[in-house]
């Protein structure tokens, strides 16, 4: 059993409150048991804690660690080829529709071994990992038949027990329809994404459902078919929504309790309203609104008025956003939707543990995991300020034992 003091820290605890970032000037943390034992000015620490392990922080900011709550970390291949197109004219759609896009990271993924997956997963993995990441959310999405789904998902858990990461799975066969199954999406709702969701959930390896509700995926009612097979095996929802389009995905998702709205470029109003009233998350993904170079920014102000939980996250996939960052991501959301910085934070810490459903991460708060990550700034805003640069000066998973 480990036991550390970390003292002499800015602490940005992430706490909902008055105090910005919910700042501590000059704190201290003790970590006990892989938990935070206490959180609070350093010249108040308990006497307790002055024999434990001490480590003087100079200054140094702490947050929580960061958390990536939307991801496709596991494909086959890589869309470089596409990319090309599109600086020719071609639209995301266009390639789609002509059988490009997700479907052909569909082919490279069934012919790519369980093992090589993994290998290309985890230097993704250890990219966030060096950020300060401590959980991933992975979905599956690239199989599209039953066996592929599987083994994106037994991958998705190996990545666990290769790094000190948590991961949480979402199960989406719902993401595009395949070519065996073109112009019969039904069909393949009922003859492949839903048996398929339900030997993920027997193996125990989907903590969560998602979909894509689009023009080129799946209609609402598609989706809910889905949604209400989710409910029957007591998984909780997410959903790809209002992306491209507006289809009603978010009101649909919420009407679900769904833990979570991703993309949202296209929110109306009544699916403002429904997430308001649900406690749904709104991921934002700036990744894909700026690799897809959309004009139509999410409705991050009324977001704010209704008092919804904005999350930031990757979207890390091979087409529309090939980023394996979340402080790039975090400053993109403030160039690109006008978050703030603490926006930013919150939206990479407290409420992306809140569109996972983890209630025992997100803040620096005494008896949640000791999850951390410790930077070389003085304020938390430098954290969404920068372009390319990654200050962590150390990652500590779990109080590291
Ligand atoms: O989140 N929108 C649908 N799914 C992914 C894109 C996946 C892909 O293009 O391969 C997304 O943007
Ligand atoms: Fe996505």
């Amino acid at each position: 059993m480990r036991q550390r003091l970390l003292t002499h820290a800015t602490i940005a605890t992430m706490a909902p409150g008055d105090a910005p970032y919910g700042l501590v000037a000059d704190g201290a943390i003790a970590l006990e048991n892989g938990e935070i034992a206490w959180c609070g000015p350093t010249g108040e620490a308990p006497a307790a804690y002055r024999d434990w392990e001490h480590q003087d922080l100079e200054g140094r900011l702490v947050t929580p660690a960061l958390i990536d709550c939307h991801t496709h970390l596991i494909f086959g291949g890589n869309r470089a080829r596409e990319f090309e197109m599109r600086l020719e004219g071609a639209s995301y759609e266009e390639i789609a529709r002509a059988g490009g896009g997700i479907v052909s990271t569909v082919s490279a993924t069934r012919e790519t071994t369980e093992s090589d997956l993994l290998t290309d997963a985890l230097t993704r993995a250890d990219a966030l990992i060096a950020e300060g990441v401590s959980a991933i959310e992975i979905k599956s999405g690239y199989g599209l038949d039953i066996n592929t789904e599987l083994k994106m998902l037994r991958v998705a858990r190996r990545v666990a027990e290769a790094r000190p990461v948590r991961v949480r799975t979402s199960f989406l066969g719902a993401h595009a329809i395949p070519p065996e199954f073109k112009g019969r999406a039904d069909a393949y709702i009922d003859d492949v994404c839903i048996p398929a969701l339900e030997a993920a959930h027997a193996a125990g390896l989907a903590d969560a459902v998602d979909g894509f509700c689009e023009g080129i995926a799946f209609t609402p009612q598609q989706i809910a078919r889905v949604f209400d097979k989710a409910r029957a095996l007591g998984l909780p929802v997410k959903l790809h929504a209002e992306q491209l389009s507006n289809l009603g995905g978010a009101k649909l998702a919420a009407g679900y309790g769904a833990l979570s709205a991703d993309h949202l470029e296209h929110l109306d109003e009544a699916g403002i309203v429904a997430m308001a009233e649900a406690g749904t998350v709104a991921v934002l993904l700036p990744g894909a609104f700026y690799t897809l170079r959309e004009t139509k920014v999410p409705p991050v102000a009324l977001l704010r008025e209704r008092g919804i939980p904005i999350a930031v996250a990757t979207d890390c996939n091979p087409g529309s956003s090939p980023l394996a960052s979340l402080l790039l991501a975090m400053n993109m959301s403030a160039t690109l939707f006008r978050m703030t910085p603490e926006e930013a934070l919150a939206g990479a810490t407290r409420n992306a543990a809140k569109a996972l459903g983890l209630t025992d991460t997100g803040q620096v708060a005494a008896g949640r995991r000791a999850d951390l990550a410790i930077w070389n700034v003085e304020h938390p805003a430098e954290l969404t300020y920068r372009i390319g640069f990654n200050p962590l000066h150390e990652r500590i998973f779990g109080g590291d034992a």
